[in-house]
């Protein structure tokens, strides 16, 4: 049904008009290039919808106003580091307090405590530890996971994201061999040392790789996100708790971007069991933070390990990590912002969003379809949504993904890179999604015969 001639000269023609509307963001971009790699501070920037990035002025609820004076309804928030909006005023009051008593003391503070309760009561898991990111939460918690069982591997399931931990770059090939995922720089080091991949869904894969018993820990989201939102087939998370369990290895369940679900992810929705939850991102109104609890079980076992290594380097940490300021914007957003009636009043906002995709879809007969996981909607250009990371990847449609990008941002909607995924925050309003639909509807419109 899309015609792809047209779709090649509609992206010419909003790649054209994304030059002439954004003047001052490329000639920041060029400016930048005299100092920062490629032009931007993380170089995957240069990967946005236009090739450049819009270059960021001011920001309120979720609007973002960039250097250009366009504004743009925010549907990315930061990939979730934003999901309660940008400076929520119960946590910029907290924060710009805290900024004049001090930021970083390497002591604790008060409220590293509350924190810690509060994710507590919302997870399950009894010992807290914070980090700056859940890159880092991730990376500890495999750590500490190998430490308590001697083991040397982690196990991943293929096309998974979970920041930027080595180990976890890895992916497989159709023969079932780990290799060094495409496009990563690197390798840091062979892949198949360190990790084993399984297919989402694919219990039997599983087992097959558990058996060995040289896995510390599985790291798993507990809906892929970052491939698009794959779900679990029904009985999955019960035989991976299973399995974990029959062949004694740590489940981390990570919940940096399902914590769109409800108070307590995944985890406290659909009542799971893991060994560890690693958080982060959203929790201090995107001052950056990562945040990993354990059960009783794991903590008494890794604190007798580090007793004994009492007086070694044990590095699991940083100095910035449960800095005051971050503590306290954290207390801010779970007192105050990320409660229950946020999600109340934001998931249907993601079913409206999806609504709205979906009569595009049905008015012009496409083979599309959407999905949704609480706050976080998306649509994909094929008929059903996948149930691995490899379908996943088969049913990417590159050119279809950067013409809906560019053709939003060019009409000021700000959609998360990478996916045609759409957040949703209190600040969202019924006619910022009603611009989307229009706007998604126009899009499609030009490229269908
Ligand atoms: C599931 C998951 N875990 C961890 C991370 C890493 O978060 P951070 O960028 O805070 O290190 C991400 C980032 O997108 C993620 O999606």
């Amino acid at each position: 049904m899309v015609n792809r001639e047209k779709l090649k000269a509609a992206y010419d023609s909003e790649l054209k008009l994304f030059h002439e509307l954004h003047p001052t963001s490329i000639k920041r971009f060029e400016a930048a290039r005299e100092c920062l790699l490629l032009g931007v501070p993380l170089n995957w920037m240069v990967r946005y919808a236009g090739k450049i990035p819009i270059s960021v002025d001011d920001s309120h609820g979720a609007h973002l106003t960039d250097a250009d004076g366009i504004d743009y309804i925010d549907f990315c928030l930061g990939d979730t580091g934003s999901m309660t909006g940008h400076g929520p005023k119960a946590a910029a009051d907290v924060i710009a307090a805290q900024a004049h008593k001090g930021t970083s003391f390497m002591l604790p503070t008060e409220d590293a405590t509350w924190n810690a309760k509060e994710l507590q009561r919302r997870f399950g898991m009894k010992y807290w530890q914070f980090s700056t990111s859940a890159t880092d939460a991730n990376r500890f918690a495999c750590r500490m996971a190998r430490q308590i069982t001697k083991r040397p591997k982690v196990l991943v399931f293929n096309w998974c994201y979970h920041g930027t931990v080595d180990e976890v770059f890895a992916t497989l090939t159709e023969d079932g061999k780990v290799i060094n995922r495409l496009g990563n720089i690197g390798p840091q080091v062979d892949p198949s040392v360190t990790t084993k991949v399984v297919e989402w869904n694919d219990v039997d894969a599983l087992e097959e790789a558990l058996k060995d018993r040289d896995v510390a820990v599985v790291l798993a989201e507990p809906v892929m996100t970052n491939i698009g939102i794959v779900h679990p087939l029904p009985g999955y998370h019960k035989a991976l708790r299973e399995l974990t369990r029959k062949y004694g290895t740590y489940l981390l369940i990570d919940e940096t971007h399902t914590i769109c679900t409800g108070i307590g992810g995944y985890t406290r929705e659909h009542n799971l069991d893991p060994d560890i939850v690693v958080v982060g991102k959203t929790l201090a109104s995107g001052i950056p933070v990562g945040a990993y609890g354990f059960t009783e079980e794991f903590g008494d076992k890794i604190a007798k390990e580090l007793d004994s290594l009492y007086g070694l380097v044990k590095g699991i940490g940083g100095t910035l990590a449960a800095n005051a300021l971050t503590m306290a914007a954290m207390k801010a957003i779970l007192k105050d912002v990320l409660t229950e009636d946020f999600y109340k009043r934001n998931i249907p906002k993601a079913e409206k969003f999806n609504a709205g995709v979906e009569a595009t879809i049905k008015e012009f007969g496409l083979p599309w379809s959407t999905t949704q996981l609480g706050t976080r909607t998306e649509y994909w250009f094929c008929p059903e949504v996948a149930k691995n990371g490899s379908e996943a990847v088969s049913f990417r449609d590159f050119d279809l993904d950067w013409y809906c990008h560019m053709y939003c941002l060019n009409r000021g909607i700000l959609m998360t890179p990478f996916h045609n995924m759409a957040i949703m925050t209190d600040a969202h309003t019924d006619a910022d999604i009603d611009k989307h639909t229009a706007i998604f509807r126009e899009a499609v419109s030009k490229i269908v015969d």
